[in-house]
């Protein structure tokens, strides 16, 4: 193959040119914050790393929850911040003393407002970069129970409670180690009542069986089990 000056030279003006593009003034590099934190505890740090370019001016930082803006840094200023973070929040010097790299928002508690979308905004003059991330603030349940009771001559009730779990739980009963897939899920109102009902009508068991209610709050990893060993026309807990 004849080797073409001009193809290789427009090969290379390509190439720069791409190296061009990829310039990124400025680049959030992580984002961390924890995925969910227990109503009420803390404290815990939400953190924005990032880079930019030395030849960049005018950064300004901010970060929004849920698209409403909550924080605004311009250093050397002191970080600002407002809506349902204030009150809670500090900047120990060692938060603030890297302005070109971390944003750290310091909350000494976090209130069950705070779940939602975390945005971390940063500018300069020309660039721009955004990174967004959930937090789940959650309770867990202060009642967890699995009940099991005749139905008819054939069939049993078990039927799974639990109340007080924020955000909304899910509940699946577990016979031995079998999942039932959901079904018969009763929910009334959840924001102002946290209650859910799960019940099943089943053949009922010759053997003994573990009968277990599992819940899970979506988004938290939180989970945990009821358990009772039932035998026809009795129940162990
Ligand atoms: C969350 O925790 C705070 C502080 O302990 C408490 O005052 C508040 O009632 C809790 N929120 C809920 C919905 O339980
Ligand atoms: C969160 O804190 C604010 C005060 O900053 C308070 O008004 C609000 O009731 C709290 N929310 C919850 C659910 O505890
Ligand atoms: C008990 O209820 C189940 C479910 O509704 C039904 O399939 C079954 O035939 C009933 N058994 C008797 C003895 O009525
Ligand atoms: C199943 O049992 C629960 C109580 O454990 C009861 O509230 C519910 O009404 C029962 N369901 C049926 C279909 O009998």
């Amino acid at each position: 193959m004849k080797h073409n000056p001009l193809s290789t030279l427009i090969i290379r003006i390509i190439l720069i040119i791409n190296i061009l593009s990829e310039y990124e003034g400025v680049k959030i590099r992580k984002l961390e914050l924890p995925m969910a934190v227990h109503n009420g505890t803390g404290p815990i740090e939400l953190m924005c790393i990032y880079q930019i370019d030395k030849n960049e001016h005018g950064l300004v930082v901010k970060w929004y929850h849920n698209m409403e803006q909550i924080y605004q840094w311009i250093p050397p200023m002191s970080p600002q911040d407002s809506g349902i973070i204030s009150g809670f929040t500090e900047y120990p010097e060692r938060n603030i003393n890297r302005p070109f790299s971390h944003s750290i928002i310091h909350l000494r508690q976090v209130n069950f407002s705070m779940t939602g979308d975390y945005t971390c905004s940063v500018s300069t003059f020309s660039e721009h970069s955004v990174e967004t991330k959930k937090m789940t603030i959650y309770i867990p349940n202060h009642q967890l129970q699995i009940f099991a009771n005749t139905y008819n001559d054939t069939h049993i009730n078990l039927t799974c409670i639990a109340k007080g779990a924020r955000p909304r739980p899910s509940l699946s009963i577990i016979i031995n180690d079998e999942r039932l897939e959901d079904r018969n899920i009763r929910v009334e109102n959840y924001r102002k009542y946290p209650w859910i009902r799960q019940e099943t009508i089943v053949t009922d068991f010759i053997k003994p069986v573990i009968v277990q209610c599992e819940i899970n709050i979506p988004g938290t990893g939180y989970r945990k089990r009821d358990k009772l060993l039932y035998y026809q026309n009795s129940m162990h807990r």
